[in-house]
């Protein structure tokens, strides 16, 4: 059961992310759903974590797996019914495990009945004015209202036909054509959403992780961005200081007025009881921009991103730990550590990656260069470890534990992404990190969908078997096991809540840091190193007496 009093339990946790259409399928049509969840939760308490974060069940006609929501209060039949969400809480909770959602404000599906409303409404009407409808440019308003290009490839406005059959206003979507933005500055939309948040906190979810946290407000006006084709989820790159980087100001990214909205969330939450958090995927650059969206009275937590997009490699990854703990702390907030998700292609096989592959723009069998799977894996482990003997709380995502690299060769075919369609394949998308798990390596699917009727919505890779749950349980030098003692560890250790403080180490590519009584030493260079004589605790690979290889992490009693 939850521990009643548990303070602030979200500092230090380690929240899995389940992306329900992959993780497991109890009715056997191909797509995971919630009854799925449900059963696996023993595996999730088994693997040590604290949280798990689903991603979208709600109703929606999938354009864009799930993020498109045509009901916020109710899930889509694909993954269940209300009473399964309800069971998937209660089972959570008597597990000891907290649940979080995924809400969806900045856009709804355009079967949403509101946007049907304003299609059908005149331009200047109540209901249009629940989105943001525009006059198009040029004679006859053919031209969109300004130049912004979607995330997801072209244009970012769609011309509705109006209801006398002529071509009518443009309407604004920052993602996919089905994904329409509201207008945040109208009332009712904050209405509806303090509603929604009601709704699920009455059904005891724990809290919400917030999509495109950054991207509600859009600065009055819309003006024109001065370089369109730079359209990416965040500012930029990655980058750490203000003094270092000048964050193109983007019209439709982290304008100030979006902060008001959650600190009225917040207030909402904070009536509940048992801490109920939320959690902003918010693509903010420069990190202490992003440090806005976790001050007291907003969000608890950020999803720390630009430590996602460090490379492998001593010296920039020194730079951003000690920039999120500083960033973060200094507003009393913790720092967050996180390495996959289900937009990026999966750390076991980015971090090895020769080049740089932006957020969801993905890689596939027409791709140069892709490293070789084994050392790339040795090389996630090291990176896993390390991001887990940070003080603060760490997202991992589902398949991480199993070591699953990007799957590949995914046939044109096959591929749903919404990326993928919009740029006529000239970018592969996120489907090769949404790939359904496999739990059973004889089993069809790989035990995916539970009655073996060997339907999965993409592919396996058919090498997959060796990776599968079962394979890996009864294997100590598995990446689950890995996993599971790293987490166990952690929580013994304290190390989530700790402090961290960097020892001397004479080479530039290892990196030696203490947290409480751990050591730990990163050989993120290819030359094997010698460490301390001390107990070892634990190993991203396996080690030779006091000789640390490349691309391993080494935990020691301090
Ligand atoms: C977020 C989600 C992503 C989705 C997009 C639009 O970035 O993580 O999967 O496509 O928002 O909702």
């Amino acid at each position: 059961m939850l521990a009643a009093m548990s303070f602030q339990w979200w500092r230090d946790a380690v929240i899995y992310q389940v992306y329900p259409r992959s993780f497991a399928d109890s009715n056997g049509d191909g797509i995971g759903d919630l009854a799925g969840i449900t059963s696996h939760l023993d595996d999730l308490v088994d693997l040590g974590v604290d949280a798990v974060w689903i991603s979208p069940f709600f109703t929606s006609p999938q354009r864009d797996a799930g993020y498109d929501v045509s009901d916020y209060c109710d899930v889509d039949p694909v993954f269940g019914t209300l009473a399964d969400a309800d069971a998937l809480i209660h089972g959570a909770h008597e597990r000891g495990l907290r649940v979080i959602f995924d809400l969806v404000p900045n856009h709804s599906s355009s079967d949403h009945p509101w946007f049907q409303d304003a299609l059908r409404a005149a331009p200047g009407s109540a209901a249009r004015a629940r989105y943001i409808f525009r006059e198009g440019r040029g004679d006859h308003g053919e031209l969109p209202p300004n130049n912004w290009q979607s995330i997801f490839g072209g244009p970012m406005w769609t011309r509705v036909t109006e209801a006398d059959g002529t071509s009518g206003q443009w309407y604004l979507h920052i993602f996919d054509s089905s994904q329409p933005d509201f207008d945040w500055t109208n009332p009712d939309v904050h209405a509806l959403f303090l509603d929604v948040l009601r709704f699920w906190l009455d059904r005891n979810v724990d809290g919400f992780r917030v999509d495109v946290a950054h991207g509600l407000m859009k600065q009055p006006g819309l003006p024109d961005l001065d370089e369109p084709d730079s359209a990416s989820l965040g500012a930029g790159t990655a980058t750490l200081e203000p003094e270092i980087s000048t964050p193109t100001e983007v019209p439709y990214w982290g304008q100030e007025s979006v902060h008001e909205i959650y600190r009225d969330w917040r207030r909402l939450l904070d009536t509940y009881p048992g801490e109920r958090v939320l959690v902003a995927e918010a693509w903010v650059d420069p990190l202490s921009r992003l440090a806005d969206w976790v001050r007291p009275d907003e969000m608890h937590q950020a999803f720390n991103f630009a430590y996602l997009e460090t490379p492998w490699a001593a010296g920039p990854l020194t730079q951003i730990i000690d920039a999120s703990l500083a960033t973060f702390h200094s507003v009393g907030a913790p720092s967050t550590w996180v390495l996959s998700n289900h937009d990026v292609v999966r750390h076991a096989t980015r971090l090895a990656l020769p080049f740089e592959n932006p957020q969801g723009h993905g890689i596939g069998p027409a791709t140069d260069n892709l490293p070789d799977e084994k050392a790339a894996l040795q090389r996630a482990r090291a990176a896993t470890a390390l991001m887990l003997a940070l003080p603060g709380s760490a997202y991992i995502y589902q398949g991480e534990e199993l070591g699953l690299p990007e799957a590949i060769d995914l046939p044109d075919e096959a591929r749903q992404d919404p990326t993928w369609i919009r740029t006529n394949g000239e970018r592969y998308g996120r489907d090769g990190c949404r790939v359904p798990l496999p739990w059973t390596a004889e089993r069809a699917t790989f035990g995916f969908n539970e009655n073996g009727t060997g339907k999965s919505w993409l592919p396996q890779p058919t090498q997959w078997a060796r990776l599968a749950r079962d394979a890996q349980r009864s294997d100590d030098t598995s990446t689950l096991a890995l996993y599971r003692q790293l987490l166990a560890l952690r929580k013994e250790l304290q190390l989530g809540t700790g402090e961290l403080q960097w020892l001397d180490c004479p080479r530039e590519d290892v990196l030696v840091f203490r947290n409480g009584r751990a050591v730990i030493v990163v050989n993120t260079g290819r030359e094997p190193i010698e460490i301390p004589e001390s107990e070892l605790l634990i190993s991203s690979s396996p080690i030779d007496g006091a000789v640390l290889p490349g691309d391993t992490t080494v935990w020691l009693r301090a």
